[in-house]
């Protein structure tokens, strides 16, 4: 489609039709969520690859589908088994908003998710690129979107040598963003600007060669897309210390705590920590009324957080009584071997830390 009275509108057209021819060769098309892609299924798929890669989502994916086939039986499921089959994927707050979101849209619009990006926006835990990309994929509606993988795309296409989180970038992005959308196959389109940016457009070693919109592209005509996009200026991350009790009982069975609603691993299930400058032995004394008999530190275990990184202290502690001694309760358990893993809401480390206790 030549456009000579208008060479800016010409070269919007001819990005988005680019693009498109190269997504029906190379884009991905046999996703399992764009088999009978629903608005439910995409919404889980959405949330799922939010910060995640396509191939760890994929099993996660099926088993949650598999379990929960449609809005109803993710709204009515406990928020424990939603954890459980999140356990490993990790940023375990879009789990519990997914659920959250579930029950808040069966109770307002009935079996139906809402077909709106302002209601969609409402819901908990989604912005407006993961809303727009959600109505886009799921039922063509004409939203920009702006994640991570497009934010490159378009940073380097206009090299902008600023920090694409900030506002005022922000702000031109989602502008440049919605003057490339074209008028007809706008999920294709979205699907491909992501793929872009998954596959070619990558943030390390970018395959500019292969690259369908390398000719419109300022960092590949510069010879330098490597420099793009700049990263957040970024203070050095706090550390928080922590030390963590793997207390077994005489049966083998270790004591996890339920984790506060809110905060990390909110609701989660976790070892019980005690207080960096207080002795574990007579912190287990005070707090459950149990004697250690034998006592083992681990090697520290280091987490990092978007905003801190965490070190754990593991020590693993022999108590001499039966399970008994310490009642379970509705936030207290004892947990007992591997079999279990998926019926509950565990953080990656917890999970590895389990994993070693039962392996030796
Ligand atoms: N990241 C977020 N959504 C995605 C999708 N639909 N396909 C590939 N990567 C994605």
């Amino acid at each position: 489609m030549q456009n000579p009275e208008n060479p800016a509108a010409e070269s919007k057209t001819s990005f988005s039709q680019s693009l498109l021819a190269w997504f029906d060769t190379y884009g991905r098309k046999n996703l399992p969520w764009k088999q009978n892609p629903t608005l439910y299924r995409i919404w889980v798929s959405e949330i799922m690859l939010q910060q995640t890669q396509v191939a760890t989502v994929i099993p996660y994916y099926q088993r949650f589908i598999h379990r929960f086939p449609n809005l109803p039986s993710l709204a009515n499921a406990s928020v424990d088994e939603v954890l459980g089959l999140w356990t490993g994927l990790g940023y375990y707050a879009r789990a519990r908003n997914l659920h959250r979101a579930a029950q808040l849209a069966w109770r307002n619009y009935g079996n139906e998710l809402p077909h709106t990006l302002e209601a969609f926006i409402e819901l908990p835990g989604i912005g407006r690129s993961t809303a727009g990309a959600i109505l886009a994929l799921a039922l063509g509606q004409r939203h920009p979107i702006l994640d991570g993988n497009v934010k490159r795309v378009l940073v380097r296409q206009q090299a902008i040598n600023i920090w694409p989180g900030h506002p005022q970038i922000k702000k031109q992005l989602w502008q440049q963003a919605e003057d490339l959308l074209p008028v007809t196959r706008i999920a294709d389109y979205t699907q491909a600007i992501m793929d872009l940016g998954a596959i070619i457009c990558t943030r390390h070693r970018p395959s500019c060669l292969y690259c369908p919109v390398k000719e419109t592209c300022q960092a590949y005509i510069q010879g330098s897309p490597n420099n793009y996009p700049q990263p957040r200026p970024r203070k050095s991350l706090p550390l928080r210390t922590t030390v963590m009790l793997m207390l077994l009982n005489s049966q083998k069975e270790v004591l996890l705590e339920r984790r506060p609603p809110t905060g990390i691993w909110g609701g989660l299930w976790s070892f019980p920590e005690c207080p960096t400058q207080t002795e574990p032995t007579s912190w287990c004394q005070e707090t459950f009324n149990c004697t250690i008999e034998n006592i083992q530190m681990w090697p520290l275990v280091r987490h990092s957080f978007t905003h801190f990184t965490l070190e754990i202290h593991p020590i693993v502690a022999q108590i001499d009584q039966k399970r008994e001694q310490i009642m379970e309760s509705e936030g207290r358990i004892w947990y007992k071997g591997v079999e279990v893993m998926n019926q509950l809401g565990l953080p990656a480390p917890i999970l590895r830390l389990l994993e070693q206790l039962y392996k030796e």
